[in-house]
């Protein structure tokens, strides 16, 4: 059987703490067990705590396509005219099932190595202002870019649109501003920036959007697609609508409480840290960064280009069996263009950037690609002395 990785500094999931691999050994209770009828209520409310919102998340026992393929379902009305905002994979994939629910899906879409600029959305309003739904994804995890979600929210506010984000890699490092935005339905996951497993959608739904969606005749009730169904499940007197991952909700309860002890600007400091330390490590190799530019970059992730020449299958492949970091290649139509290190949740830690540069710089130095380890690594741990902000 192949090695374990000794580090998995991946786009996600990441390699959880320790303290959240032991909560994953909690005995599997009851689903209406009084213990874990608790655990659940308590969860939500600090998973409420951590997003900064006013009313409680809804918890979806699916990876987090599920989370937004239902928002998809539930929020767009079958008479709605719905933007899509591609910026990358998940932009574009999103406009798929936009598309199924709509009456008409219009999109602007840039080249998967820029962001979208909230001018563009305005001047769509102005063509048609009778659009009803936006959605935006906030970090391209493919792409290892961060859309300007805020300045987007502020011009759907203005125009009476409703706005879906994924937030999947984004939560956990850096500022998601639910109710501030504002955003109306936003998807998180627990794998990325939360360093937990995969398996649950967190979903953020604003009143509007819950007036929306119980007035959307075709919004799923009594199926997995249904968010409403699970809208109050986090109250101990009603039912769950079908059991809850219950491992999983023990994982979520052990990553959103280290996530408020150290607190969210804290960690989001953290996560720029880091990613500022590798992208000046992979820049010291000498390699380009696949961003148009380092101010639209991920705090989550760092995407770099494929030298020319080489396979991004053996660049991992190499860099997993003889130095034992597996990253993440490219993804989609991005696969043979791009490399990715994601620095989220645990790994988000800046040591970790000089252990990623050193990996893949030797990597492609072993596969014949010129790069400078010794000047990569050096610039990393120049960002990783300085002292924290
Ligand atoms: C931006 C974004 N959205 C959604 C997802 C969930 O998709 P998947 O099931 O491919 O992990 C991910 C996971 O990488 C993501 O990065």
């Amino acid at each position: 059987m192949t090695a374990e990785p000794l580090f998995t500094l991946t786009a996600g999931p990441v390699q959880p703490s320790a303290e959240t691999i032991r909560s994953l050994a909690t005995p599997v209770y009851d689903q209406f067990d009084p213990y874990f009828l608790e655990l659940y209520e308590d969860t939500t409310e600090n998973l409420r705590i951590a997003m900064g919102v006013s009313s409680a998340p809804v918890i979806m026992h699916g990876e987090a396509v599920l989370g937004l393929e239902a928002a998809a379902a539930s929020l767009i009305a079958r008479d709605d005219v719905v933007l899509n905002l591609a910026s990358g994979v998940y932009g574009k994939g999103y406009g798929y099932w936009a598309d199924r629910y709509c009456r008409e899906l219009l999109e602007i879409e840039v080249p998967y190595n820029e962001v979208i600029e909230p001018a563009a959305v305005e001047a769509m309003f102005v063509e048609r202002p009778d659009i009803a739904v936006v959605a935006v994804v906030h970090s391209e995890t493919p792409s290892g870019t961060l859309n300007p979600v805020g300045d987007i929210a502020a011009i759907c506010d203005k125009n009476g649109a409703l706005l879906i984000v994924d937030a999947v890699s984004s939560f956990g490092a850096v500022e998601v501003d639910f109710e501030g935005w504002p955003a109306d339905l936003v998807v998180v996951g627990p794998q990325k920036a939360l360093g937990g497993p995969p398996g649950l959608s967190l979903l953020y739904v604003s009143e509007d959007a819950w007036a929306k969606i119980d007035a959307n005749p075709d919004a799923p009730t009594a199926s997995m697609l249904s968010i409403s169904d699970w809208r109050n499940a986090h109250k101990a007197e009603v039912k769950f609508p079908f059991t809850p991952s219950t491992v999983e909700i023990y994982a979520l309860n052990s990553t959103v409480d280290q996530y408020l002890r150290e607190g969210p600007e804290a960690a989001w400091t953290r996560h720029d840290r880091v990613a500022a330390a590798t992208r000046a490590g992979i820049k010291g190799l000498g390699l380009e960064l696949w961003p148009v530019n380092e101010a639209i970059c991920s705090p989550a992730l760092t995407a770099f280009k494929l030298p020319d020449g080489s396979s991004g299958a053996d660049v991992r492949q190499h860099c997993r069996e003889h130095y034992g970091v597996m990253i993440s290649g490219g993804y989609g139509e991005l696969t043979d263009s791009l490399l990715r290190i994601g620095h989220m949740g645990p790994t988000a830690h800046p040591i970790f950037s000089a252990v990623s540069v050193a990996a893949v710089g030797q990597t492609l130095l072993d596969l014949g690609v010129e790069v400078d380890v010794g000047s990569g690594v050096a610039a990393a741990m120049a960002r990783v002395a300085e002292p924290a902000a």
